[in-house]
C-alpha cells in the first residue's frame, strides 16, 4: 500500500521562481537522469535510495518546467540497455512510475499536465503498465506541459522498428520508396506529435548520448552539468535554460 503524502505541487507553488526572461522559452527539454546510484553512493546509502531521490527530482523538475512556460518535458526514466542491471534494481525502477502516479497523479490532473509515454511496452511488467496508461488516459484531455516518460526507450530500436514499418509498406505496395521523406520518418517514431528538443540536459558529468533521441536531436542544444540527477533542482533548469536563450540556433545555415 502507497501512503499518500502531502501534495508537492502546492507545496512548491509558494517557492516563486528567480528573475528570469521567459523570451525564447524552449518549448521542449529532455534530459537524461544520469547520477543516481553515484549520489547515493557519495551519502553511503544504496542505490536504490539514489533511485528514490531521483523521482523527487522528477517532481521538483516537472513543477519548474510548468513554471518556466516549457511545453513538453522528456524524462530518460528506463533505457531499452537497462535491463543489464541486477533483477533487484530494475525490480525496483519499474516500481517508480507506479509509486509516483499513486502519489502525483490527481496533482498532475488538476495541475492540466498531459503524462505520455514512449518506449516499448513488451517487457514492462503490467503494473508499470498499468499505471502509465491510466495516468496517459486520465490527462488526455489537458492541454498544459506533458510530460513524457522516456521508459524502456532506445532510439536505435525506434528507429528499427520505424525502418520495419516503412519496409512492411512497401512490400504491400502501399508504399513508394521515394516518396520517404524525413517528415515521414518523423512521424513513425515514438515521439510522434512532439516536437524535436531543443534542448537536451544530462546530469552527472558524463558527455554522451546513450541512445537517447537519436533523430529528434539532430540540431538539439546541449547542457551537461556534473550535478548528479537527485541534486537537480529549479535552479539547474533555469541555468539551463538561461545558457539556451543566449545560444544562436543556425540549423546549419547562417544568422
Ligand atoms: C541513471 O542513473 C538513472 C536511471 C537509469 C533511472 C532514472 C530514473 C529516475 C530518475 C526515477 C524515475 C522516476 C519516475 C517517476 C519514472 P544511474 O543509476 O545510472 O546512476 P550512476 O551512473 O551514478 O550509477
Amino acid at each position: 500500500m502507497i501512503k499518500r503524502v502531502r501534495s508537492w505541487w502546492t507545496r512548491e507553488d509558494k517557492i516563486q521562481p528567480p528573475e528570469r526572461s521567459m523570451d525564447n522559452v524552449p518549448e521542449h527539454v529532455a534530459i537524461i537522469m544520469d547520477g543516481n546510484g553515484r549520489w547515493a553512493k557519495s551519502h553511503g546509502l544504496p542505490r536504490f535510495i539514489g533511485h528514490q531521490n531521483g523521482m523527487k527530482a522528477v517532481k521538483r523538475t516537472t513543477i519548474a518546467a510548468d513554471k518556466l512556460g516549457i511545453k513538453y518535458l522528456t524524462l530518460y526514466a528506463f533505457s531499452t540497455e537497462n535491463w543489464k542491471r541486477p533483477k533487484d534494481e530494475v525490480d525496483f525502477l519499474m516500481r517508480l512510475p507506479q509509486e509516483f502516479l499513486a502519489i502525483e497523479l490527481d496533482e498532475l490532473i488538476e495541475k492540466n499536465v498531459q503524462v505520455r509515454m514512449m518506449g516499448d511496452r513488451e517487457g514492462l511488467p503490467s503494473y508499470t503498465i498499468n499505471a502509465m496508461e491510466e495516468a496517459v488516459r486520465k490527462t488526455e484531455g489537458n492541454d498544459g506541459l506533458v510530460l513524457n516518460f522516456a521508459l524502456n526507450y532506445g532510439s536505435r530500436k525506434e528507429i528499427t522498428d520505424c525502418m520495419r514499418e516503412l519496409g512492411r509498406k512497401i512490400k504491400t505496395g502501399d508504399l513508394n520508396p521515394d516518396d520517404i521523406t524525413p517528415e515521414m520518418l518523423g512521424q513513425h517514431m515514438l515521439s510522434s506529435g512532439i516536437p524535436d528538443p531543443d534542448l537536451i540536459i544530462r546530469t552527472s558529468g558524463e558527455m554522451r548520448i546513450s541512445n537517447f533521441m537519436l533523430w529528434q536531436m539532430a540540431y538539439s542544444e546541449m547542457w551537461f552539468t556534473d550535478i548528479y540527477w537527485p541534486d537537480f533542482n529549479e535552479q539547474y533548469l533555469y541555468e539551463a535554460v538561461a545558457e539556451y536563450q543566449r545560444r544562436t540556433r543556425r540549423y546549419g545555415g547562417l544568422t
